[in-house]
């Protein structure tokens, strides 16, 4: 469905020498700076696998996004959406694809939401019958008719990103690409624009690539991602293998009674590891400690912290896949 080879875009930049020299030489002199935002890339996404696309600030992942929808075209390399050249054929391919950019609407402001989406059912050709199934299935799974009659712009951010990404699956495009679709909600709102990507995937079979910084997006949607660094993909597989990999921590969380007496938890020393690789964190009765899974067994700690509490409650997590990433950036790139 997505087809990305050797994709490259360099943005490119005259800097401008300091000062009064600068100033009086002035433009003719700056000099050139290209910048490579994406660098090579090349993936291949079938239709309906949802792909995480991550990365730090700056990594590349808007740009590429904006290639894939074909807003920017590529210094080189090639991008075809369900065959179609984004950046050559853009009328065409819109009717293919959904977009949602968190920070951006593509409703109209002043008009009550239920008029947007008559002008979108309009815009895409829609025969009614399809106009009024497509409606039905949104308002159930994101519950649009608590505003539906209200302007755009007194909607909350979580009933716009609602409307929005209703919006953009309106006339069940393809390929949905989500730019940062979570960024503000509250813990609700995320889970309602979760299911609903989520059930879109499952009724249409629909591709999904999401840019996110929220991990729990990605743990709840994809099986696959893509981390790219400095213009690169670094890593493309699923989260399980990432997991195995480089998830080399686990953490335990304690509900105790007595009150913890903070000698007495020397455990660095019990285990004979450095205390740097433990985590030990103290919240009211919830006692939290990540630690090096293999150096110390899950039943070695929990027995330790047996022996010196009265225990209530014991919950186990694998590593976050905060961590694993943080780890993978640290490492700088990664080999499978
Ligand atoms: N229009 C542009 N002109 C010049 N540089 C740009 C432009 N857009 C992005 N960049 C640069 O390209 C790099 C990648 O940006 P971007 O794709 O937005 O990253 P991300 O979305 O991963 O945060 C950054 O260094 C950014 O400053
Ligand atoms: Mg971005």
């Amino acid at each position: 469905m997505i087809e990305v080879r050797n994709l490259t875009k360099e943005f490119v930049k005259y800097e401008k020498e300091k000062g009064l020299k600068g100033l009086v030489k002035g433009f003719f002199n700056a000099k050139k700076v290209v910048k490579k935002a994406v660098d090579n890339i090349s993936f291949t996404i079938n239709e309906g696998e949802m792909v995480g696309y991550i990365g730090a600030n700056g990594a590349g992942k808007s740009t590429t996004i904006k290639m894939l929808t074909g807003i920017l075209t590529p210094t080189s390399g090639e991008v075809r959406i369900d065959g179609i050249i984004p950046y050559q054929n853009r009328v065409e391919n819109a009717k293919k694809i959904g977009v949602v950019f968190g920070q951006r609407t593509q409703l109209w402001w002043d008009l009550p939401l239920s008029e947007s989406f008559l002008i979108l059912k309009e815009i895409y050709e829609m025969p009614d019958a399809f106009y009024e199934e497509q409606m039905s299935f949104f308002n159930r799974i994101l519950n649009l008719d608590e505003f539906i009659k209200s302007p755009v712009r007194t909607l909350s951010l979580g009933q716009r990103m609602r409307a929005d990404i209703a919006a953009s699956l309106l006339h069940n495009p393809k390929v949905l690409y989500l730019d940062e679709p979570t960024i503000g909600l509250d813990v609700n709102a995320k889970q309602r624009m979760r299911d609903a990507i989520k059930m879109m995937n499952q009724k249409y079979n629909t591709t999904v690539i999401l840019t996110t910084h929220d991990l729990d997006d990605i743990a709840e949607l994809c099986n696959r991602i893509l981390i790219i660094d400095n213009g690169k993909v670094i890593y493309d597989g699923s989260l399980h293998e990432i997991k195995e990999k480089y998830g080399t921590t686990k953490r335990i969380e304690f509900e105790v009674r007595d009150e913890l007496n903070d000698e007495s938890l020397n455990l660095a020393s019990v285990f004979n590891v450095h205390p740097d690789e433990l985590e030990i964190t103290r919240e009211d009765k919830k006692l939290s400690i990540v630690f090096p899974k293999l150096k110390i067994s899950v039943a070695q700690m929990t027995e330790e912290i047996l022996r010196r509490f009265d225990v209530q409650d014991i919950s186990i997590f694998d590593a976050d896949i905060e961590r694993i990433v943080a780890r993978i950036y640290d490492e700088g790139k990664v080999t499978l």
